[in-house]
């Protein structure tokens, strides 16, 4: 079996990491959650008072942190110098000022170069929004994921209520759609489909029937 690489892009809530876990297992594959690395540095920013409009010094923080990344029973970990930064990266604050810190050309040279080597032998699922585009545009299998964004709004809705992040469906809806224009509209590497991506709409679907669907795809190219 050949140890491709897979790369899932899409916006907020398509249910991405959580297909892409699934997926990485099942093929025994590597799982890389970017969207992870842009929060560490975004969390890194906010404890250091790193003004978030300055790209030059947050560049500088990027290349001066040490980002690890580390499977683990309960999905993958992350470490920002030794440190595991797994939950705090995921607070309403960081998500907030993510697409920001994400949006500076410089972060995402120094993001990207790190996602690379980490791909390298092969054998990953990664997910974010530029993989098919900048990241691994040599990935054998391309996927775009998305549902719209009244569903995405329910989804990260129940993801909250189980995390106790208090939230309405209302504010996740307008929080969503912002993240999207700002993800779609930047300068540096904008969201958008790679033409030799495969869309998967995940609106109806459960997220078995999802991972299936990238399952099929990617068995068809391992052979
Ligand atoms: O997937 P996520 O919600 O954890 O991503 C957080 C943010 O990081 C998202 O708003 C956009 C940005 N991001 C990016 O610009 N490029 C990636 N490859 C992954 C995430």
């Amino acid at each position: 079996m050949k140890k491709i690489q897979i790369a899932i892009d899409g916006p907020a809530g398509a249910g991405k990491s959580t297909v892409a876990k699934i997926v990485a297992e099942k093929l025994q594959f590597t799982y890389i959650d970017t969207g992870a690395m842009y929060r560490a540095v975004t969390y890194q920013a906010m404890q250091n008072n790193v003004a978030l409009e300055d790209g030059a010094a947050l560049t500088a923080l990027a290349t001066t942190m040490a980002i690890t990344l580390q499977p683990s029973a309960d999905g993958q970990l992350i470490f920002i110098d030794g440190k595991e930064v797994t939950q705090v990266v995921r607070t309403p604050e960081v998500t907030a000022n993510v697409s920001q810190v994400a949006a500076h050309a410089g972060v995402r040279e120094v993001m990207v170069e790190l996602q690379q080597e980490l791909a390298r032998a092969g054998g990953v699922v990664m997910d974010g929004r530029d993989i098919a585009t900048h990241v691994l545009p040599q990935a054998e299998l391309k996927i775009y994921m998305s549902a719209t964004v009244e569903e995405r709004a329910r989804r990260r809705f129940i993801d909250n209520e189980q995390r106790g992040i208090a939230s309405t469906l209302e504010e996740l809806q307008v929080a969503i759609a912002e993240r999207d224009r700002q993800d779609s509209e930047r300068e540096a590497s904008p969201l958008i489909q790679a033409p030799d991506a495969l869309f998967l709409d995940t609106t109806h679907l459960s997220i078995d029937e999802a991972a299936d669907e990238i399952l099929t795809l990617a068995h068809n190219k391992m052979v």
